[in-house]
């Protein structure tokens, strides 16, 4: 299978648990009144998201040997996401597990990494990666192991022609190092308001685009439901978000950057690929967790149509 993207990441299960308190007392047991078990992880939504719109993806990662790490790999190859560049752990590491506690707007979000911070850049078949017409790296902050390489890594796919993209998602440590030497090989960076505030050093996200616009050719800035804005130099768009039933807004942000980079590598102008990546985010907040929605091909159709 020729792919269009490579993606380059992390993979774990979402254990959701709706309607907990949002203060939680020790000693007492607290009562959930609904709960979903899914696939979890930006870079594994984002590549079982991609692959449902219909793109041709390969995903390598480095997973644990435990029945968590088969669970996860399932719901890709259920999407014929190329899983055969998937790395399993040489320590013995468990796979990773998130717990969500939505509380309306806000929720808590507890992950033990675990295999996550294994994958080194000895893992990655390159020639495999280049074979893409597009390679993507989500969650940077998170691959411990790989995170020295990155820019390397970067430079290697630009090198061999493809186009490429990073979604830093949060920095645990907030610190936000190591992106001056990784801009110059980023052709579209993807972070929320938020991340776009921390990295530019401001409180302002109108200041932060600015600043930001000097640093990478093609800028999305992710703005909850506000939609997102676009900037390719002095050049700026603004789409509005869509109004949707949403039932958690875990993996909005990956499947906004499936919604993009599927438009992006089919050759759409950029204001297509920021509407239609509000509509795709939109979607995924419709059913628990970040890859439901995306699970059910017929009603992903009729949404999008
Ligand atoms: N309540 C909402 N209703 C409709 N669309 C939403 C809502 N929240 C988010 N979105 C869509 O999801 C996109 C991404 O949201 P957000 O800004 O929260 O990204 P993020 O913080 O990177 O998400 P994630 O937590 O998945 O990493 C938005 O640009 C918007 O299109
Ligand atoms: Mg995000």
């Amino acid at each position: 299978m020729a792919l269009d993207v490579a993606i380059v990441g992390e993979i774990n299960l979402d254990l959701i648990l709706y309607g907990l308190p949002q203060q939680m007392p020790l000693e007492r047991e607290l009562l959930a009144n609904d709960f979903r078990m899914t696939l979890g992880s930006s870079s594994a939504i984002l590549a079982h998201n991609l692959a449902a719109l219909g793109t041709r993806v390969g995903f390598a990662t480095c997973v644990g040997t435990d029945a968590m790490g088969k669970l996860a790999l399932e719901y890709l190859d259920d999407r014929a996401v190329d899983l055969s560049r998937v790395v399993r752990t040489r320590t013995g590491t468990s796979t990773g597990i998130t717990l969500l506690l939505p509380h309306g707007k806000e929720r808590h979000i507890l992950t033990y990494p675990g295999t996550m911070f294994e994958l080194r850049y000895s893992d990655l078949d390159l020639d495999y990666l280049k074979s893409a017409r597009h390679f993507h790296l989500s969650s940077l902050y998170l691959h411990l192991g790989l995170l020295p390489d990155v820019p390397r890594l970067f430079r290697e796919m630009k090198a061999a022609g493809l186009t490429t993209s990073l979604d830093t998602n949060d920095d645990p440590d907030d610190r936000w190092t190591g992106l001056d030497e990784l801009f110059p090989y980023v052709d579209i960076f993807l972070p929320n308001q938020r991340e776009a505030c921390q990295i530019a050093g401001t409180d302002d996200v109108q200041d932060a685009i600015e600043r930001l616009s000097h640093r990478v050719p093609t800028l999305v800035v992710k703005l909850g439901p506000q939609g997102a804005l676009l900037r390719q130099g002095t050049h700026q768009i603004k789409a509005d978000g869509k109004t949707v039933d949403v039932v958690d807004t875990v993996g909005a942000g990956d499947s906004f950057d499936s919604g993009f980079l599927h438009k992006f590598v089919h050759g759409s102008q950029l204001e297509e690929c920021l509407q239609f990546a509000n509509r795709t985010a939109a979607y995924s907040t419709t059913k628990a967790g970040g890859v439901e929605a995306f699970r059910d091909s017929e009603r992903l159709q009729a949404f999008l149509a």
